[in-house]
């Protein structure tokens, strides 16, 4: 059958008949990430075992508008393969609107509610002009290089843009291990790898607990409520961090001056 129409239809016609058979055949699929990744292909299942985990952080976002970016689109230097995942998450939140920046140029993928930028994930300006187009998002998420110091470096850039309520994951973490990402598996707290990064987050969210007289706590500090680790996978949420201590004579208080971002 998929022999038969690609013999007959243009690659363009054949892509959309492809695009609204799965669109069709994924409407019972509508709340299961697990079935939509199978659907679309994307490797957060199968390869990985990532779909379980983002349902459930998810969830909430399901009937929303929310604004979402992967870095990320697949395919690599393959111009028309990858956006399989881009699919995936336009089938899942069925009023958001899906963004992703590759290193390659992808507009070719770009369809309804579908926006790819061309550009690298720890290129400023680039990142810069990007969010000035899409706006804060609800959900940031990694799939790009996977190199440590760009994981750490994107985060940093694109953390601020994220707005409270929402959540940034990075995927595969496994490269934290491996030298040819800038990972160590001999030295586990090497602090320039991706979850020695990540791990520190824990005492940001505890700041108020500081027994340290003027400590001033970071835009980190103030707007990490929560991180949870998974196996290659984690999840951090933005809010407001600013429970006061209930013992802690230090606590900051109210004390907003930016110590990362200034
Ligand atoms: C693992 S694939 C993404 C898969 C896709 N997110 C999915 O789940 O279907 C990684 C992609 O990141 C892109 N990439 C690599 N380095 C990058 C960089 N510095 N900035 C932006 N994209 C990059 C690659 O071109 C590739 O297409």
């Amino acid at each position: 059958m998929k022999e038969t129409l690609k013999k007959f239809l243009s690659p363009s016609a054949f892509r959309f008949v492809k695009r609204v058979g799965l669109g069709i055949w994924s409407i019972p699929f509508g709340y299961n990430l697990t079935k939509l990744a199978q659907i679309y292909k994307a490797d957060k299942w199968g390869t990985h075992y990532y779909t379980p985990h983002y349902q459930a952080h998810f969830r909430k976002f399901k009937f929303k508008k929310i604004k979402l970016l992967e870095i990320g689109v697949g395919g690599y230097h393959y111009p028309d393969r990858g956006g399989n995942s881009l699919r995936m998450w336009k089938r899942y939140f069925p009023f958001g609107r899906i963004f992703s920046l590759d290193i390659y140029d992808k507009s070719h993928l770009e369809e309804s509610r579908i926006k790819i930028f061309k550009g690298s994930q720890i290129d400023e300006a680039v990142l810069a002009d990007m969010v000035a187009k899409i706006g804060n998002l609800d959900i940031i998420v990694d799939d790009g290089s996977h190199i440590n110091a760009h994981v750490i470096k994107t985060f940093e850039l694109l953390f601020p843009s994220l707005k409270l309520g929402g959540i940034y994951v990075v995927e595969d973490t496994q490269t934290a291990y491996w030298p040819d990402y800038g990972g160590d598996s001999e030295n586990l707290n090497n602090p320039a790898t991706i979850t020695n990064f990540f791990k520190s987050f824990v005492d940001r969210i505890n700041h108020k607990e500081l027994l340290k007289a003027g400590y001033v706590p970071s835009y980190l500090d103030r707007h990490i409520t929560s991180i949870q680790f998974y196996h290659n996978l984690i999840f951090v949420y933005k809010g407001l961090n600013d429970e006061p201590s209930s013992v802690n004579a230090d606590d900051p208080g109210s004390v907003l001056v930016d110590k990362m971002y200034v």
